[in-house]
């Protein structure tokens, strides 16, 4: 089968086209037949090397977390999806950027009405959003949430979850002054550019705060967050893009202060509590499905155009979501 891969870390460019062996699902798996894969910061984080050197068939990496298409078999005891059904899943040890994907029924759920090409950027984005925010950040009715790499992926699903769960108002942060232009299309009340955030969210909040924040940032921007926290607010923290290894929380502060941080995971979630993520991904679908969550159509690219899709990921030029198309289904 056609899958793009990598067998050296690096640049966008050590992703190339590569053939390898359909997988078999094993038992309690199935195998999908890739419609649209999803792309997300963490398969940049991937290639980079941050989950360490690939190892997989013929030393070659297949990087993609989440995929949609059609069950095309069943693993020996594999019971939920019928073959033939159309699903979307997340993939915790890679391989969606394919033309087959391999899975544990756990982390497979029918689209419904929801197209392909739409269901193929929630089944990572969307349970982890809903986890970062209902678990980790115990989202209340009535908070104010902050939400920094507000126009991302994981980002603009949150600012809609957050609002439909009750949120009172949501603000986000963005790179460029370009980019809060977004803040109506994406759901939010107003974004800010993240390099002066701080005062915009007192001016904002008339120096209260906010209740919750989502940080993916970290460093410096994590610091701030904690600055900027209500009584009793929480930040939550889910990755480092800024790539600051040194960030360590004084925990008197969090005492003296009324503080809380909290941290978000899907990989360990996956290992230790995969319903949960069957159950958000459900969850996630039926609200998009009914019109429950607002939805913005993901931006559809050919499967081939994957370097240029990681340049622009890397770059923090994309918002929302970006999907690549494989056989069938288009541009792929
Ligand atoms: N812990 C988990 O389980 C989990 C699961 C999924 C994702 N994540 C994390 O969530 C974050 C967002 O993922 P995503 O897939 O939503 O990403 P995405 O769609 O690629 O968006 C990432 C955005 O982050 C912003 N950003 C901030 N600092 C950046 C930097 N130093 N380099 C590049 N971009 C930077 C960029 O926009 P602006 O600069 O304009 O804001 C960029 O558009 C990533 O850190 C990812 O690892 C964590």
């Amino acid at each position: 089968m056609r899958a793009y891969g990598f067998k050296s870390n690096g640049g966008p460019e050590v992703l190339e086209e590569i053939q390898v062996p359909t997988p078999r699902p094993a038992p309690g798996q199935v195998l999908i037949e890739v419609a649209y894969a999803g792309v997300n910061f963490a398969e940049v984080q991937h290639r980079r090397g941050e989950f360490g050197e690939p190892d997989g068939p013929g030393g070659y990496d297949v990087p993609g977390l989440e995929v949609s298409g059609t069950v095309a078999a069943l693993g020996s005891g594999a019971t939920g999806p019928a073959v033939g059904e159309q699903v979307a899943a997340y993939l915790p040890a890679f391989g969606g950027y394919a033309e087959f994907a391999v899975v544990d029924t756990d982390f497979v759920r029918p689209v419904g009405v929801l197209p392909l090409a739409h269901a193929a950027g929630v089944p990572c984005v969307y349970p982890t959003a809903y986890g970062v925010l209902t678990e980790a950040g115990r989202l209340h009715e009535g908070d104010t949430v902050l939400i920094h790499a507000a126009a991302g992926g994981v980002g603009s699903a949150a600012a809609r979850i957050a609002r439909a769960r009750g949120a009172a108002r949501v603000f986000g942060t963005v790179g460029s002054a370009t980019k809060t232009q977004l803040a109506a299309e994406l759901g939010y009340d107003a974004l800010f550019v993240r390099e002066d955030f701080e005062d915009a969210v007192r001016e904002a909040t008339a120096g209260r705060g906010v209740d919750l924040v989502l940080d993916p940032v970290g460093g410096p921007v994590r610091h701030a967050g904690l600055r900027v926290l209500a009584p009793f607010g929480r930040v939550v923290t889910y990755g480092d893009l800024g790539r600051d290894a040194d960030w360590t929380a004084d925990v008197w502060d969090l005492w003296k202060n009324n503080k809380t941080i909290a941290g978000y995971n899907i990989g360990d979630v996956a290992r230790r509590s995969p319903a949960t993520i069957g159950e958000h991904l459900s969850r996630a679908l039926s609200a998009l499905a009914s019109g429950e969550l607002p939805y913005t159509p993901p931006t559809v690219v050919a499967s081939s155009d994957v370097v240029e899709v990681h340049r622009r990921h890397e770059a923090g030029r994309t918002h929302g979501k970006t999907v690549l198309a494989f056989t069938g289904h288009g541009a792929g």
